[in-house]
């Protein structure tokens, strides 16, 4: 129809438009009608636009249209001004509305796919939780904050004055035999206990009283095997003040020991030595696994060890600034593995380090 249209204006150059527009007028009306259709039927946004430039852009029907308009004569050309701009406004209007009609049921069909629905059932996050060395080390801090103790860390490559020396451990001493570690030089270490904590927390605080302190951390040997690791963490344990006694710190411990086992546990004290403690105690606690008839958890003897105490030693303290004859003062060691293992039944220290999941959820 558009190619009718324009060769009848070509014929039209040479002629004048007077005697047919009659014709054209028709023309112009079947056109309309063709592009009204061509519209309905466009299936797309993009096939419309496509439309749209055919009839009503500049390089489409309409301007061709409006050159001829200075061919008409004078009594038709409001006619056919009128027939044009019906033609275009028609097509338009037609145009703008098939458009929104498209646009809408787009954006319907989008949104159909694109349908929540909030009766399925959702997707879980999986939240981890604490390893149980963790747990432990939380318990025994709330347990010692509690009562008014600080938690300090120290560091775990330390000198190895603060790891040894002022701890009475001086080179050539056997106690280093038990705690040989990884030296980094000659003189730095990874420590092998928690202990230099204390001699540097009275490094700090000399001479203000009480000292009361709790240091957790990672501490280091020479060690490999079920029971144990390269790698353990401990707790230290350090009061000072006037007047403490070793009944301080034997209340302190089964109260620790109580509250993290149970209150019917026992405990027990055993002589033992440190060369920064004196007198040093080994503490054991009760087998809650037999209620002390003898099993393989506690090698039939009814008693756990569990940890290493005492008086800090005299010159300890000197060498950190207090008078041993003005202040006295109590320190313990805990391995969080040996508790965690207790508390929870776990019979292979391996098992905290292999961070398998099967294991891990358990706890
Ligand atoms: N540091 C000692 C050890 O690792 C434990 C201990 C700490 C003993 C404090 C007495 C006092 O074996």
């Amino acid at each position: 129809m558009l190619q009718k249209i324009k060769s009848f204006f070509e014929v039209l150059e040479a002629d004048s438009l007077e005697s047919k527009s009659d014709v054209l007028i028709n023309i112009l009306l079947l056109a309309e009608n063709e592009g009204l259709s061509e519209i309905d039927n466009g299936k797309t946004v993009d096939e419309l636009k496509i439309i749209q430039t055919k009839y009503c852009s500049k390089k489409g029907l309409l301007p061709d249209l409006m050159k001829y308009m200075g061919k008409v004569s004078n009594k038709d050309k409001p006619v056919l001004g009128k027939i044009i701009h019906d033609f275009k406004i028609t097509l338009e209007n037609k145009f703008n509305e098939r458009l929104t009609a498209l646009k809408n049921a787009e954006r319907q069909a989008k949104l159909e796919a694109e349908k929540i629905d909030v009766t399925l059932p959702g997707c879980n996050s999986q939240i981890g939780h604490k390893h149980p060395l963790t747990l432990v080390e939380e318990q025994v801090k709330e347990i010692f904050t509690n009562i008014g103790f600080t938690v300090v860390e120290g560091f775990e490559i330390e000198e190895d004055y603060y790891n040894f020396e002022r701890l009475n451990i001086p080179k050539d001493h056997p106690a280093r035999e038990m705690q040989d570690t990884f030296y980094l030089n000659e003189d730095v270490v990874l420590r092998t206990h928690t202990s230099p904590v204390q001699a540097r927390i009275m490094d700090m605080m000399c001479p203000q009283l009480p000292v009361k302190i709790i240091a957790p951390g990672k501490v280091f040997r020479r060690d490999d095997d079920s029971t144990h690791s390269p790698m353990f963490h401990q707790i230290e344990g350090l009061m000072v003040d006037k007047n403490i006694t070793f009944a301080d710190l034997k209340g302190i411990l089964l109260h620790l020991l109580k509250s993290i086992f149970g209150e019917e546990r026992k405990i027990r004290l055993r002589p033992s030595y440190f060369p920064f403690t004196e007198p040093s105690a080994e503490v054991d606690v009760s087998c809650g696994n037999c209620n002390q008839e003898g099993c393989r958890v506690c090698g039939y003897t009814g008693w756990i060890e569990i940890l290493g105490s005492g008086m800090v030693h005299p010159s300890v303290l000197e060498m950190a600034g207090y008078d041993p004859n003005e202040v006295t003062g109590f320190a313990f060691g805990i391995g969080i593995e040996r508790i965690a293992m207790l508390k929870y039944g776990i019979d292979d220290m391996r098992l905290l380090f292999d961070n398998d999941l099967r294991f891990l959820e358990q706890f």
